[in-house]
């Protein structure tokens, strides 16, 4: 008797705490001004970056995303967000869903079910450079204890700016030969940026000069004002297109206690690395002398940084907020020192108490990413095939079983293995392709991604590699290349992080583990906003006899459109 009064209690009382919130959103062009340089900018309602959804677990989002730019189609991916039964809500062009047409709306309808710090972003063509992008938090239900101890909050959205507009970047990627982007103009914190100006020109080591704000700037940075001797919760997140980034606080250590959305064990730093599709949550205590202000810096790493440090001000209400800190910022890490970069992400473990992953395997894909060329157009490409998604979204070909939607070959699951990884590759050409990984439901999945050397030169870059609909348990990294029947033996099974993103570094592996859960169809691939542009990503897809009916808005393109119009006609 007396349980059964517990769990109805329970019930009603979630169902009471799930609210549903809705937005009515509409996306177009404004003139902006990121970094104090005019540019055209992708803005949700007018603003930019996109307004912050603040919402609890359990609760559903609505989102009624009305296209209002002229030319474009449009979508949004809620990053971090596992979809479960709504896969067709996941936001990618060609897998989930057709591009919203100008003038229509998509209504995206979806539950978070676990707290943590997300972020949505454009995920057609390069709308995401474009500036198509807002946060995405989830905090504890209520009246559930949130385990983490915080006075306040602060959210941070980082991203990287090119005064270069989006559909030229994209001509120059897609050039013969290819016109590369370049590095960034800016780095933004909140979409507010420094372009030739500092905010810590007082001090002589740098040669430019002061930045000057006007009461109402769009570049003006936020300051982040804090009371003394309290904690607080500073959320990021990097949506980049390019750019790997750094981040410390002058004078305060930081405290890393929540990675892409999942808690991991509290460890204590002088500065994080952020990769594009991370997000972290970090614990900062005022502790320092309340009469100073202190610098929060970004600087780009990973890449040749020829990108100035973003600053912002620790403004302790103790101090007048005009005063500037009385001694330089912090200076980013060297850019090309991957062994720290590695030596930081091997300090991210998950939290007690968090699922560890299955033993063994069931499926093994051993990705290698290549830097190649077609008919002398440069590509990158994933065993050898360079992604090109088709016009009809993958979802609705596996769906309604439309044969001619995609190449139904799977790509292949491995590469050869005589690959010499630390050279150009001898015969750069490869193929484009639109094949997928299909895998059986509720299976063990382990995904080897294997780094090499680009086109030419020696050289081999940094790739964030994101999945969708999942989070992935990070089983190890390795340097060279992966060795099958040996290198297992290095995974970590007891206390491996679960994330939505990992980083591939240069001439190494990484090796993940995922549960195919999630009936629907899957994107899996670079974060690099022109390397995907480029051919880096695959498809993952299981549970096909479960995915669930798709509402028709999803389906107004290609082949779909077709079966549409007749299934309406019978
Ligand atoms: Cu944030 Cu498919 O990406
Ligand atoms: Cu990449």
């Amino acid at each position: 008797m007396g349980v059964w009064w517990i769990v109805v209690v329970a019930v009603l009382t979630h169902t009471a705490s799930a609210t549903v919130r809705e937005y009515d959103w509409e996306v177009e062009y404004k003139f902006w001004q990121p970094d104090c340089i005019e540019g055209a900018v992708m803005t949700v309602n007018g603003q930019f970056p996109g307004p912050t959804i603040q919402a609890v677990a359990g609760d559903t989002i609505v989102v009624h995303l009305t296209n209002k730019l002229t030319t474009e189609g449009l979508v949004i991916h809620w990053h971090g967000i596992r979809q479960l039964g709504s896969p067709w809500a996941d936001g990618a062009a060609g897998v989930t869903q057709c591009a919203i047409n100008p003038g229509e709306t998509f209504t995206y309808k979806f539950t978070v079910e676990k707290p943590g710090t997300h972020f949505y972003h454009g995920h057609y063509g390069m709308q995401r450079s474009a500036g198509l992008y807002g946060s995405l938090i989830v905090d504890v239900a209520k009246g559930q204890r949130e385990r983490l101890r915080y006075d306040g909050e602060f959210n941070l959205l980082l991203s990287d700016w090119w005064h270069e507009p989006i559909p030229s970047q994209e001509l120059g990627l897609s050039s013969k030969p290819m016109r590369w982007i370049g590095e960034a103009q800016s780095i933004l914190i909140n979409g507010r940026g420094q372009f030739n100006c500092s905010l810590a020109a007082q001090f002589s080591n740098t040669s430019l000069p002061m930045c000057t704000f006007k009461e109402g700037d769009q570049c003006a940075p936020q300051k982040l004002n804090v009371e003394p001797n309290k904690t607080y919760r500073i959320r990021l997140a990097s949506t980049t297109a390019l750019a790997s980034l750094n981040l410390a606080v002058q004078g305060h250590k930081l405290v890393v206690v929540e990675a892409d959305g999942n808690y991991i064990t509290p460890f204590t730093t002088d500065d994080i690395d952020i990769y594009s599709g991370e997000s972290y949550s970090v614990l900062l205590t005022t502790d320092q002398d309340p009469s100073q202000n202190y610098y929060i810096s970004v600087g780009v790493r990973g890449r040749k940084p020829n990108t100035t440090q973003a600053l912002t001000i620790l403004n302790y209400v103790t101090a007048p907020a005009s005063k500037l800190p009385s001694s330089p910022p912090p200076v980013t890490p060297r850019w090309d020192d991957f062994e720290r970069s590695k030596n930081f992400s091997k300090k991210i473990f998950s939290a007690m108490g968090s699922p560890s992953p299955p033993k063994k395997y069931r499926k093994r894909l051993i990705l290698l990413n290549t830097q190649n060329l077609i008919d002398g157009y440069t590509k990158w490409a994933i065993n050898n095939v360079s992604l090109v998604t088709p016009a009809t979204p993958y979802l609705g070909s596996v769906k309604y079983n439309l044969k001619l939607g995609f190449n139904r070959k799977s790509p292949p699951r491995s590469y050869r293995m005589d690959y010499d990884i630390m050279n150009p590759p001898p015969f750069p050409n490869t193929n484009t392709g639109n094949g997928i990984y299909v895998f059986p439901f509720n299976v063990t999945v382990d995904v080897i991604i294997q780094n090499a050397n680009v086109l030419k030169g020696v050289v081999s870059e940094i790739h964030p590699w994101h999945l969708h609909g999942h989070d992935f348990w990070v089983l190890g990294y390795g340097d060279g290349k992966f060795k099958p029947g040996i290198d297992e033996k290095t995974y970590n099974l007891k206390n491996p992080p679960l994330r939505n993103t990992a980083i591939l570094y240069p001439y190494g592996w990484t090796a993940l583990r995922f549960v195919t859960d999630n009936p629907g169809v899957w994107f899996f691939h670079c974060h690099i906003e022109p390397h995907l542009h480029m051919g880096m990503g695959v498809v993952f897809a299981e549970g096909l006899n479960r995915i669930g009916k798709i509402p028709d808005e999803a389906l107004g393109c290609g082949l779909t459109k077709q079966f549409l119009m007749n299934r309406n006609h019978n």
